[in-house]
């Protein structure tokens, strides 16, 4: 645990936003100062104290909570705050914006770090330029331990050790369901969504990042048979009813070809894996997928021009730091279901696993995620045999995640798919 050199277990980075305080007000209300040494990261002094007064405030077991104060463009400053930092956990975004000199420090000082971020564009930057030297500093760098993307990879990963146990095949694809959720947006998050089409219009990396399906395998690996996600209404492959594009797909399918990769292929070189909506089944399934599908379409077309995207950066965006209300955070709820189809030697078989919570996905469920993540990487309560690299949830930390999210309300299940399939 906390040494004399480095003090804090865990850094909360960007405690004063809107998902950063969830994330402290989770782990001092679930933790003591007892089992983690932990401390506020940000900017504003001011704004930290007055976080931590309300902590104390609310939690018998904490009597104060140290401040480490910097700016995520200083970083000799972040370089003094990761080399006394046992893991830290940042909600400082857009990460394209100001998550590049974390990344640094901690491979540098051999901080393991995790973070929310779904910018793809960013999280292929931080793969070309620190995998390498994270992997020789044994530190691992966890992008992506929120509502993007910990259900779609790690759901996957339960999914095929699943198969492997039961029928001791793998899964050649699994389609992810964003079946149902309830849920607010942050300034923060749409934010960074923005920060994506800003990349995009003007770094040649950032556009194939978003065409190419594999964009973010290790480099010499970014070729495969998966044609990349949904774009129309279609009939689903695996089960009756339609489906039509996720808005998560670009993030979720990316991050689980990466960890397939990291894993060495476990479940063959061919796994394909695709994210959907399911909108049911008959005409109203059609039209309902159609609508969908478009309304994407649109708003990604709208996003895509300059002029537009400011105007509605402006007008339409809440500003950072504002989100849902406390309200909207505690009567939410997601279901995220994954099929995996595979052969076994007697027959092919279908994995059905569950992932849910009964919080709203972006933020109360998402500080979940992200804390315990944190708290695996800090307690070393992982299942991968990586020890450092640009990795993901699924191949940094593992099935142990899923089992800590069990013990705190989350909703995870794995088993043989019961019922008729179509395909
Ligand atoms: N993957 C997911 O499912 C998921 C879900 C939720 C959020 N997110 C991501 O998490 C990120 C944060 O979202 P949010 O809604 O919490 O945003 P937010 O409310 O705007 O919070 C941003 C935080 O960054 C801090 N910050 C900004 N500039 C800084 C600088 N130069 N130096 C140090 N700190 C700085 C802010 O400090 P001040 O308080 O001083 O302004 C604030 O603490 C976004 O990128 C969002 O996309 C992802």
């Amino acid at each position: 645990m906390a040494t004399a050199d480095r003090p804090y277990d865990l850094v909360v980075w960007g405690a004063t936003g809107f998902a950063g305080r969830l994330v402290a007000e989770y782990l001092t209300r679930q933790y003591g100062p007892d089992a983690v040494s932990l401390a506020l990261g940000g900017r504003s002094r001011e704004r930290l104290d007055a976080l931590e007064r309300d902590l104390v405030r609310q939690r018998e077991r904490w009597d104060s909570v140290p401040v480490v104060v910097g700016d995520a463009t200083e970083p000799e400053r972040l370089r003094d705050i990761t080399r006394r930092t046992r893991v830290i956990c940042t909600t400082v975004g857009p990460y394209t914006t100001y998550g590049t000199p974390l990344v640094e420090a901690c491979v540098e000082t051999g901080t393991e770090y995790c973070d929310l971020t779904g910018e793809i564009n960013w999280i292929r930057e931080t793969v070309d330029r620190f995998h390498d030297e994270a992997v020789d500093a044994e530190t691992r760098i966890v992008h992506s331990c929120g509502f993007d993307s910990v259900p779609a990879d790690v759901g996957t990963l339960l999914v095929q050790s699943f198969a492997a146990e039961a029928y001791d095949a793998h899964c050649d694809r699994v389609q992810i369901y964003l079946e149902s959720g309830d849920g607010g947006v942050s300034g923060g998050t749409l934010a960074s969504f923005a920060e994506l089409f800003d990349a995009a219009s003007d770094d040649p990396t950032a556009r194939q990042t978003l065409a190419d399906p594999y964009s973010l395998a290790p480099p010499g690996e970014r070729e495969g048979d998966d044609p990349g996600e949904q774009r129309w209404p279609r009939n689903d492959r695996l089960r009756p009813g339609w489906t039509a594009p996720s808005p998560m797909a670009p993030v979720n399918e990316r991050v689980v070809r990466r960890s397939s990769a990291l894993l060495g292929y476990p479940w063959g070189r061919g796994f394909r894996c695709t994210e959907v909506v399911p909108t049911g089944s008959g005409v109203a399934g059609a039209v309902g997928a159609g609508v969908v599908a478009g309304g994407i379409g649109l708003f990604r077309a709208a996003m895509s021009v300059d002029p537009i995207r400011s105007g509605i950066r402006r007008f339409v965006f809440p500003d950072p730091g504002e989100g849902p209300t406390r309200e909207q955070i505690e009567n939410g709820h997601f279901t995220v279901r994954l099929l995996g189809r595979g052969t076994a030697d007697d027959g092919s078989f279908v994995v059905e696993a569950e992932f849910g919570a009964a919080l709203d996905p972006g933020y109360g469920a998402t500080a979940r995620m992200l804390a315990e993540s944190a708290i695996c990487l800090l307690r070393d309560d992982t299942d991968t045999q990586l020890t450092g690299g640009v990795v993901t949830p699924a191949s940094g930390v593992g099935e142990p995640l899923a089992e800590r999210l069990r013990d705190v309300g989350f909703t995870i299940t794995v088993g043989e798919r019961d019922g008729p399939l179509d395909a």
